[in-house]
Protein backbone atom coordinates (compact mmCIF):
# COMPACT_ATOMS: atom_id res chain seq x y z
CA UNK A 1 0.00 0.00 0.00
CA UNK A 2 1.58 3.18 -0.91
CA UNK A 3 -0.87 5.70 -1.06
CA UNK A 4 -0.56 8.73 1.50
CA UNK A 5 -3.17 11.04 1.50
CA UNK A 6 -0.72 13.90 2.41
CA UNK A 7 0.05 14.64 -0.91
CA UNK A 8 -3.73 15.21 -2.11
CA UNK A 9 -4.52 16.94 0.90
CA UNK A 10 -7.49 19.98 -0.01
CA UNK A 11 -7.34 19.28 -4.01
CA UNK A 12 -10.53 19.36 -6.19
CA UNK A 13 -11.15 15.65 -4.90
CA UNK A 14 -11.13 16.74 -1.09
CA UNK A 15 -13.13 19.63 -1.93
CA UNK A 16 -16.11 17.75 -3.36
CA UNK A 17 -15.97 14.94 -0.91
CA UNK A 18 -16.32 17.12 1.79
CA UNK A 19 -18.79 19.58 0.66
CA UNK A 20 -20.87 16.97 0.83
CA UNK A 21 -19.96 15.16 4.04
CA UNK A 22 -20.66 18.66 5.62
CA UNK A 23 -23.96 18.58 3.88
CA UNK A 24 -25.23 15.31 4.74
CA UNK A 25 -23.40 15.66 8.54
CA UNK A 26 -25.58 19.04 8.24
CA UNK A 27 -28.77 17.31 7.37
CA UNK A 28 -28.42 14.10 10.26
CA UNK A 29 -27.90 17.47 12.88
CA UNK A 30 -31.06 18.50 12.27
CA UNK A 31 -32.34 16.12 14.79
CA UNK A 32 -32.03 15.92 18.18
CA UNK A 33 -31.77 12.28 18.16
CA UNK A 34 -27.97 10.78 18.23
CA UNK A 35 -26.05 10.06 15.59
CA UNK A 36 -23.20 7.32 14.40
CA UNK A 37 -21.10 7.83 11.85
CA UNK A 38 -18.48 4.99 10.44
CA UNK A 39 -15.12 6.32 8.44
CA UNK A 40 -13.95 3.10 6.79
CA UNK A 41 -10.32 4.80 5.09
CA UNK A 42 -10.02 8.12 7.36
CA UNK A 43 -6.56 8.79 6.86
CA UNK A 44 -4.29 10.64 9.24
CA UNK A 45 -7.00 13.70 9.62
CA UNK A 46 -4.70 16.88 9.60
CA UNK A 47 -2.30 17.81 6.75
CA UNK A 48 0.08 20.82 6.97
CA UNK A 49 -0.51 22.65 3.37
CA UNK A 50 2.30 24.77 3.56
CA UNK A 51 5.00 22.30 3.76
CA UNK A 52 6.00 18.23 2.99
CA UNK A 53 3.79 16.03 0.69
CA UNK A 54 1.12 18.73 0.29
CA UNK A 55 3.56 21.40 -0.83
CA UNK A 56 5.22 18.79 -2.94
CA UNK A 57 2.39 18.29 -5.36
CA UNK A 58 0.59 21.61 -4.87
CA UNK A 59 -2.74 19.77 -5.48
CA UNK A 60 -4.60 22.31 -3.08
CA UNK A 61 -3.58 24.97 -5.03
CA UNK A 62 -6.65 24.17 -7.85
CA UNK A 63 -8.47 22.76 -4.85
CA UNK A 64 -9.12 24.69 -1.67
CA UNK A 65 -6.57 27.30 -2.06
CA UNK A 66 -8.33 27.98 -6.03
CA UNK A 67 -11.44 28.35 -3.91
CA UNK A 68 -10.66 30.83 -1.06
CA UNK A 69 -10.25 33.28 -3.54
CA UNK A 70 -13.59 32.62 -5.28
CA UNK A 71 -16.45 35.15 -5.08
CA UNK A 72 -19.95 34.31 -2.97
CA UNK A 73 -20.47 31.10 -3.35
CA UNK A 74 -23.18 28.47 -2.89
CA UNK A 75 -23.84 27.69 1.08
CA UNK A 76 -23.18 24.50 0.72
CA UNK A 77 -19.32 25.77 0.15
CA UNK A 78 -19.37 28.44 2.32
CA UNK A 79 -19.90 25.95 5.04
CA UNK A 80 -17.31 23.71 4.16
CA UNK A 81 -15.23 26.79 4.04
CA UNK A 82 -16.27 27.73 7.51
CA UNK A 83 -15.44 24.04 8.58
CA UNK A 84 -12.08 23.96 6.96
CA UNK A 85 -11.03 27.56 8.30
CA UNK A 86 -12.00 26.45 12.01
CA UNK A 87 -9.00 24.51 11.96
CA UNK A 88 -6.77 27.61 10.93
CA UNK A 89 -5.90 31.01 12.11
CA UNK A 90 -7.62 33.96 10.71
CA UNK A 91 -7.35 34.64 7.10
CA UNK A 92 -4.68 31.28 6.54
CA UNK A 93 -4.53 28.17 5.13
CA UNK A 94 -2.25 25.99 6.45
CA UNK A 95 -3.76 23.02 7.48
CA UNK A 96 -6.27 21.20 6.10
CA UNK A 97 -8.92 18.67 8.30
CA UNK A 98 -9.52 15.28 6.65
CA UNK A 99 -12.92 13.91 6.80
CA UNK A 100 -12.36 12.18 10.71
CA UNK A 101 -11.41 15.98 11.98
CA UNK A 102 -14.66 17.73 9.94
CA UNK A 103 -17.37 14.55 11.28
CA UNK A 104 -15.98 15.19 14.98
CA UNK A 105 -16.34 18.64 14.66
CA UNK A 106 -19.31 18.19 13.73
CA UNK A 107 -20.51 15.96 16.42
CA UNK A 108 -22.70 16.75 19.26
CA UNK A 109 -22.53 15.30 22.77
CA UNK A 110 -24.64 12.67 21.92
CA UNK A 111 -23.29 11.62 18.69
CA UNK A 112 -19.98 8.60 17.94
CA UNK A 113 -17.58 8.60 15.31
CA UNK A 114 -15.63 5.08 14.26
CA UNK A 115 -12.54 6.13 12.24
CA UNK A 116 -10.29 3.05 10.33
CA UNK A 117 -7.29 3.31 9.19
CA UNK A 118 -5.15 0.23 7.71
CA UNK A 119 -2.23 2.24 6.97
CA UNK A 120 0.07 1.95 11.31
CA UNK A 121 1.40 5.62 11.15
CA UNK A 122 -1.72 6.66 9.47
CA UNK A 123 -3.72 5.36 12.56
CA UNK A 124 -0.75 6.40 15.36
CA UNK A 125 -1.32 9.85 13.98
CA UNK A 126 -4.97 9.58 14.51
CA UNK A 127 -5.13 8.12 17.28
CA UNK A 128 -3.38 11.10 18.50
CA UNK A 129 -5.19 13.78 17.19
CA UNK A 130 -8.33 12.59 18.80
CA UNK A 131 -6.93 11.78 22.35
CA UNK A 132 -8.91 13.41 24.52
CA UNK A 133 -11.91 13.06 22.54
CA UNK A 134 -13.93 10.15 23.93
CA UNK A 135 -16.66 10.73 21.09
CA UNK A 136 -14.28 9.44 18.46
CA UNK A 137 -13.18 5.43 18.39
CA UNK A 138 -9.57 5.20 16.50
CA UNK A 139 -9.54 1.24 14.59
CA UNK A 140 -6.30 0.36 13.20
CA UNK A 141 -8.26 -2.39 10.84
CA UNK A 142 -9.49 -2.78 7.29
CA UNK A 143 -12.37 -0.25 7.14
CA UNK A 144 -14.51 -2.81 4.76
CA UNK A 145 -14.51 -5.54 7.44
CA UNK A 146 -15.16 -2.70 10.00
CA UNK A 147 -18.48 -2.83 8.23
CA UNK A 148 -19.18 -6.07 9.21
CA UNK A 149 -18.37 -5.66 12.66
CA UNK A 150 -19.30 -2.44 13.77
CA UNK A 151 -22.49 -2.47 11.82
CA UNK A 152 -25.41 -1.75 13.16
CA UNK A 153 -23.50 0.50 15.58
CA UNK A 154 -23.83 0.85 19.79
CA UNK A 155 -22.54 2.70 21.88
CA UNK A 156 -23.04 1.14 25.62
CA UNK A 157 -26.98 0.91 26.29
CA UNK A 158 -27.29 3.53 22.86
CA UNK A 159 -28.11 1.50 19.92
CA UNK A 160 -28.28 4.28 16.47
CA UNK A 161 -31.45 4.79 14.65
CA UNK A 162 -29.33 6.78 11.91
CA UNK A 163 -26.18 7.79 10.94
CA UNK A 164 -23.67 7.84 8.43
CA UNK A 165 -20.61 5.43 6.20
CA UNK A 166 -18.57 6.93 4.48
CA UNK A 167 -16.46 4.94 2.30
CA UNK A 168 -13.24 6.76 0.66
CA UNK A 169 -10.28 4.39 -0.44
CA UNK A 170 -7.72 5.43 -2.33
CA UNK A 171 -8.52 3.09 -5.36
CA UNK A 172 -4.96 1.90 -6.27
CA UNK A 173 -5.86 -0.98 -7.86
CA UNK A 174 -9.19 0.27 -9.34
CA UNK A 175 -10.43 -3.09 -10.31
CA UNK A 176 -9.92 -4.86 -6.83
CA UNK A 177 -11.57 -1.51 -5.57
CA UNK A 178 -14.98 -1.41 -6.94
CA UNK A 179 -16.20 -5.00 -6.14
CA UNK A 180 -15.00 -4.82 -2.40
CA UNK A 181 -17.19 -1.08 -2.36
CA UNK A 182 -20.22 -2.67 -3.54
CA UNK A 183 -19.94 -5.27 -1.35
CA UNK A 184 -19.41 -3.17 1.74
CA UNK A 185 -22.72 -1.27 0.55
CA UNK A 186 -24.43 -4.09 0.55
CA UNK A 187 -23.40 -5.38 3.96
CA UNK A 188 -24.18 -1.86 5.39
CA UNK A 189 -27.61 -1.78 4.00
CA UNK A 190 -28.18 -5.54 5.54
CA UNK A 191 -26.78 -4.67 8.91
CA UNK A 192 -27.92 -0.70 8.99
CA UNK A 193 -30.52 -0.32 6.29
CA UNK A 194 -31.82 3.07 7.17
CA UNK A 195 -28.10 4.48 7.23
CA UNK A 196 -26.77 6.77 4.47
CA UNK A 197 -24.62 5.65 2.70
CA UNK A 198 -21.58 7.64 0.65
CA UNK A 199 -19.13 6.37 -1.24
CA UNK A 200 -16.34 8.44 -3.35
CA UNK A 201 -14.69 7.54 -7.09
CA UNK A 202 -12.38 9.00 -9.20
CA UNK A 203 -13.20 9.94 -12.33
CA UNK A 204 -10.70 9.54 -15.17
CA UNK A 205 -12.54 8.03 -18.07
CA UNK A 206 -16.01 8.38 -17.56
CA UNK A 207 -16.96 5.35 -19.82
CA UNK A 208 -15.00 3.07 -17.51
CA UNK A 209 -17.45 3.90 -14.58
CA UNK A 210 -20.47 2.52 -16.18
CA UNK A 211 -20.35 -1.10 -14.61
CA UNK A 212 -19.93 0.32 -11.33
CA UNK A 213 -22.88 3.27 -11.40
CA UNK A 214 -25.05 0.27 -12.98
CA UNK A 215 -24.72 -2.16 -10.30
CA UNK A 216 -25.19 0.94 -7.80
CA UNK A 217 -28.08 1.67 -9.08
CA UNK A 218 -29.20 -1.79 -8.44
CA UNK A 219 -28.80 -1.84 -4.61
CA UNK A 220 -31.34 -2.77 -1.86
CA UNK A 221 -32.42 0.88 -1.16
CA UNK A 222 -34.89 2.96 -1.66
CA UNK A 223 -32.70 6.05 -3.07
CA UNK A 224 -29.78 6.12 -4.69
CA UNK A 225 -27.93 9.85 -5.96
CA UNK A 226 -24.60 10.18 -8.05
CA UNK A 227 -23.09 14.19 -7.61
CA UNK A 228 -20.13 14.77 -9.85
CA UNK A 229 -17.60 17.46 -10.55
CA UNK A 230 -15.50 17.08 -14.19
CA UNK A 231 -12.98 19.44 -13.78
CA UNK A 232 -12.32 18.88 -17.83
CA UNK A 233 -13.32 16.03 -20.01
CA UNK A 234 -13.21 12.51 -18.53
CA UNK A 235 -11.36 11.31 -21.26
CA UNK A 236 -8.24 10.14 -20.15
CA UNK A 237 -6.98 7.18 -17.95
CA UNK A 238 -3.95 8.78 -16.49
CA UNK A 239 -5.45 11.80 -14.95
CA UNK A 240 -8.26 12.46 -12.07
CA UNK A 241 -10.36 14.27 -14.52
CA UNK A 242 -13.00 14.75 -11.52
CA UNK A 243 -14.89 12.54 -8.96
CA UNK A 244 -17.64 11.74 -8.07
CA UNK A 245 -19.64 10.78 -4.45
CA UNK A 246 -22.15 8.20 -5.01
CA UNK A 247 -25.01 8.66 -2.05
CA UNK A 248 -27.04 5.70 -0.89
CA UNK A 249 -30.25 6.71 1.72
CA UNK A 250 -29.37 10.49 0.90
CA UNK A 251 -31.31 13.23 2.58
CA UNK A 252 -34.70 14.26 1.72
CA UNK A 253 -34.63 16.91 -1.09
CA UNK A 254 -30.29 17.46 -0.72
CA UNK A 255 -30.20 16.85 -4.56
CA UNK A 256 -30.89 20.59 -5.06
CA UNK A 257 -28.39 22.17 -3.08
CA UNK A 258 -25.55 19.79 -4.33
CA UNK A 259 -26.38 19.93 -7.88
CA UNK A 260 -25.93 24.05 -7.08
CA UNK A 261 -22.87 23.29 -5.10
CA UNK A 262 -20.89 21.39 -7.69
CA UNK A 263 -22.03 23.76 -10.93
CA UNK A 264 -20.51 26.55 -8.29
CA UNK A 265 -17.36 23.71 -7.51
CA UNK A 266 -17.22 23.68 -11.56
CA UNK A 267 -16.83 27.23 -12.17
CA UNK A 268 -14.55 27.81 -9.83
CA UNK A 269 -12.07 25.10 -10.01
CA UNK A 270 -12.60 23.80 -13.65
CA UNK A 271 -10.97 23.87 -16.78
CA UNK A 272 -12.26 23.96 -20.41
CA UNK A 273 -14.64 21.59 -20.62
CA UNK A 274 -15.68 21.49 -17.31
CA UNK A 275 -19.01 20.14 -16.24
CA UNK A 276 -21.05 19.00 -12.89
CA UNK A 277 -23.84 16.90 -12.73
CA UNK A 278 -26.12 15.01 -10.09
CA UNK A 279 -27.96 12.65 -11.49
CA UNK A 280 -30.41 9.98 -9.68
CA UNK A 281 -29.45 6.30 -10.46
CA UNK A 282 -32.38 5.13 -8.39
CA UNK A 283 -35.55 6.83 -7.02
CA UNK A 284 -38.68 6.49 -5.35
CA UNK A 285 -41.57 6.39 -7.47
CA UNK A 286 -44.60 7.91 -5.96
C1 LIG B 1 -8.32 8.69 0.23
S1 LIG B 1 -7.51 8.38 1.73
C2 LIG B 1 -8.66 8.86 2.95
C3 LIG B 1 -8.88 10.31 3.08
C4 LIG B 1 -9.89 10.69 4.13
N1 LIG B 1 -11.13 9.91 4.00
C5 LIG B 1 -10.24 12.15 4.04
O1 LIG B 1 -11.23 12.50 3.37
O2 LIG B 1 -9.54 12.96 4.65
C6 LIG B 1 -7.59 6.63 1.86
C7 LIG B 1 -6.98 6.08 3.15
O3 LIG B 1 -7.37 4.70 3.28
C8 LIG B 1 -6.30 3.98 3.84
N2 LIG B 1 -6.58 2.57 3.50
C9 LIG B 1 -6.25 1.87 2.38
N3 LIG B 1 -6.85 0.65 2.39
C10 LIG B 1 -7.59 0.59 3.54
C11 LIG B 1 -8.46 -0.38 4.10
N4 LIG B 1 -8.69 -1.56 3.48
N5 LIG B 1 -9.06 -0.11 5.28
C12 LIG B 1 -8.84 1.08 5.92
N6 LIG B 1 -8.03 2.05 5.43
C13 LIG B 1 -7.42 1.81 4.25
C14 LIG B 1 -5.07 4.60 3.25
O4 LIG B 1 -3.94 4.37 4.06
C15 LIG B 1 -5.47 6.09 3.19
O5 LIG B 1 -5.06 6.75 4.36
Amino acid sequence: MNYRHAFHAGNHADVLKHVVLLALLDALRRKEAPFFVLDTHAGRGRYALAEGDARKTGEADQGILRLSGAAKLPEAVEAYLRAVAAHNPPGRLQTYPGSPLLIASALRAQDRLAACELQPQEAEALRTLFAGDARVAVHARDGYEAVGALLPPRAGNTAFARGLVLIDPPYEAQDAEYPRVLQALRDALRLWPQAMLAVWYPIKQGRSLRPFLRKASGLAAKTVLATELHIRPDDSPLRLNGSGMLLVNPPWRIEQSLATATAALASALGEAGHRAETTWLKQETA
